[in-house]
Formats: structure tokens, C-alpha cells, sequence
């Protein structure tokens, strides 16, 4: 009900709703309207009240709040439930549990801190409070369990153009699953699923993005950056989560009707950062592991199975995700 009120609130014409269209709108009682919109003042909403004009919404905390960012998915979208923590372990976590028990494809996992943030490999996400997005999407999409690397790609995509029209930047990728700033990262998506040899059970996507981080740890302050820090600029994180979910979900309809990444190749093929770029290819999981096998050759492009096309002294190689690292000669991009 309460996203129902920010929703109408947010649509308001000329900034006011009566309470008896709210009412109506969002189909309870006048007494049931004002005792959630007491609420979400409680929360840390700003609405004004107004004799004979009724209701506005003035301004919202900077939280990552379930209802809030409801309110700002279109309808019809893939997500049309967000579901909201203070704090938990991890937002894929928290999605993979629900999604064993039965949640539907859409439902959006959202955190304001992690006490467990997972990166790709068992690495530990740097997960602060108040700061960031961590945000974990549930999917059940019934593709080769082969090929869901692709979702990856698709939410770097959406990432991408939501920083683009919330932040007004524009970030690149770094195959296959980082975003960059100025050639530090500033988002990092984990796909996981559960699957049988032929079927996927369940999906989870997550996203981390570094959004209003005024510094990071030592150890990762080198390659990693959030938008404030390259822009100068605060933004609404509720926004930056409701908007990418609401892309992602675009991009993995038109994927799951097309049964393939070949509508995207060009859109993802020109944000690529390496893209033209001589890079190294890390075969093997430890990137320092002295005994991994080490290429170099020119980036290319992704064909339409998601994997990067490596111009090597030995012809055309195509990088599978998940099976190496591609890093820059000389640094991180
Ligand atoms: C990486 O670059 O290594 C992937 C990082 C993914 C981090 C996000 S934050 C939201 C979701 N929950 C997690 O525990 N991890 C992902």
C-alpha cells in the first residue's frame, strides 16, 4: 500500500493529491491513508499536508526502503516486488533462500549494509552502510544452464544505462562483469543459480554499486571508485536500484524472447572498455598463481554467447566467463 501512496504521490500533476483520491487510487480508507502516510513520515519521507489540496511528497531519505523503490518501477515491469533489509549477510543470499522457497522470477533483494558481501571467486565484497547499492534480482529463466553467464551481460547493460540516466556519466564495461569509471570500478555483478544438468531452478543476480563511497579500504582504493568520487555529485540511491531493475528487466525479456544475446552485441560491444585493447588472459582461478597460463592478444567484442573474442598469436580465442581473468598490459582496465 505504501508504494501505492509514493507512487500516486510521485505522478501527482501539480504536486498535491487529496486524500480522498488516495483512497480511491489506492483502494482503502481515507483513516487507513493517513495512518501510512503518518508512517512514512515517521520513515524519513517529507510530505506536506494541505488543506483543501491535500497531500505531496516534498522529498524521500536517502534509504534503500522495499516500498520507496516499488514506487519507482513501472508497472508491467519483470520487478514488481522489493523486498528490504537494514542489514543482512548478503543480498544473494537472502534472494537464493527465497527463491527455494518458491519466490516468484522479479522479486528484488535490496540491502543498506552486508555483513557478508560475496565478489566473483569467494572474494569478500566491500559492503558499508548508507552508501551504496547492493541489490540481488531472483530469476527463473528457462534457458541451457550453459548460457547464463548472458545474464550477467545483460545487467551490465542495464548498470551501464541506468548510471548513464540517473548520474548523468558515461561508465564503461569491463568484461565481463565489472563497470568502470575512469578506469576504476565502480560496480560489480555475481550470478549465481541452482540448476540440474539440463534446467535452471532459479537464478540470482546481484549487483553492488558504489554509489556515494567517499573512500575505500586500503588494499582496493587503487582500482576501485564510486560515482561521487568521480563526479563530485551525491545521488539518489533509491532511484540508481529502482532504475537499473527496471532496465534489467527489460533487457532479460527481450533476451528470453530472442533466446539469444545477438540484439545486444552492439550495444554491449560499444561500452567495452578493452574493446580494440591488448589484454591478458589469466587462465585458471588464481590470478597471482604462478602455474595459470598467461595470453596476451587484442579484445575484440563478444559474439552471441557472451563470450570475449581474443585476437592471440595462436588465432581466435573466445573467452569464456567464468574459466579466466582478462586484465589491461598495465593495470586493472
Ligand atoms: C565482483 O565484482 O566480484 C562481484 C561483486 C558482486 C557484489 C554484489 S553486492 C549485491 C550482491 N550480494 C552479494 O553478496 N554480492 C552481490
Amino acid at each position: 500500500m505504501k508504494s501505492e501512496i509514493l507512487r500516486t504521490l510521485r505522478e501527482a500533476s501539480d504536486g498535491f493529491v487529496s486524500g480522498q483520491v488516495l483512497s480511491e487510487k489506492v483502494g482503502v480508507t481515507r483513516q487507513a491513508v493517513w495512518k501510512n502516510i503518518t508512517q512514512l513520515k515517521e520513515y524519513g519521507f517529507v510530505i506536506d499536508s494541505v488543506t483543501n489540496k491535500g497531500y505531496s511528497l516534498v522529498s524521500s531519505p536517502d534509504r534503500l526502503y522495499a516500498a520507496d523503490i516499488e514506487s519507482r518501477i513501472d508497472k508491467g515491469s519483470l520487478c514488481q516486488k522489493v523486498e528490504s533489509f537494514d542489514t543482512t549477510d548478503s543480498t544473494n543470499t537472502r534472494a537464493k533462500q527465497l527463491a527455494e522457497l518458491g519466490e516468484r522470477e522479479g522479486t528484488l533483494i535490496v540491502a543498506e549494509e552486508q555483513t557478508e558481501g560475496k565478489g566473483r571467486r569467494g572474494r569478500h565484497w566491500e559492503s558499508k552502510p548508507f552508501t551504496s547499492v547492493y541489490m540481488s534480482m531472483i530469476l527463473r529463466p528457462h534457458i541451457d544452464p550453459a548460457h547464463i553467464s548472458g545474464m550477467t551481460l545483460l545487467a551490465a547493460l542495464a548498470v551501464v544505462k541506468a548510471i548513464k540516466q540517473v548520474c548523468s556519466t558515461q561508465p564503461f564495461i569491463k568484461w565481463p562483469n565489472d563497470i568502470v569509471l575512469e578506469k576504476k570500478k565502480i560496480c560489480g555483478i555475481l550470478t549465481e543459480m541452482s540448476s540440474e544438468l539440463d534446467y535452471i531452478n532459479y537464478a540470482v543476480v546481484g549487483i553492488g554499486i558504489n554509489v556515494n563511497n567517499s573512500s575505500f579500504p586500503e588494499e582496493i582504493k587503487d582500482k576501485a571508485t564510486s560515482i561521487y568520487l568521480e563526479t563530485g555529485k551525491k545521488q539518489d540511491r533509491a532511484q540508481l536500484a529502482a532504475i537499473t531493475a527496471q532496465y534489467f528487466g527489460e533487457y532479460y525479456r527481450e533476451f528470453i524472447e530472442a533466446k539469444s544475446l545477438k540484439p545486444f552485441i552492439s550495444e554491449y560491444n560499444a561500452l567495452l572498455i578493452n574493446r580494440d585493447k591488448e589484454v591478458k588472459i589469466l587462465y585458471g582461478m588464481q590470478e597471482n598463481a604462478s602455474e595459470n597460463k598467461i595470453e596476451t592478444g587484442i579484445a575484440r567484442g563478444i559474439n552471441d554467447s557472451g563470450a570475449l573474442v581474443v585476437d592471440t598469436a595462436h588465432g581466435i580465442e573466445c573467452v569464456v566467463s567464468g574459466e579466466v581473468s582478462v586484465r589491461g598490459l598495465y593495470g586493472y582496465v
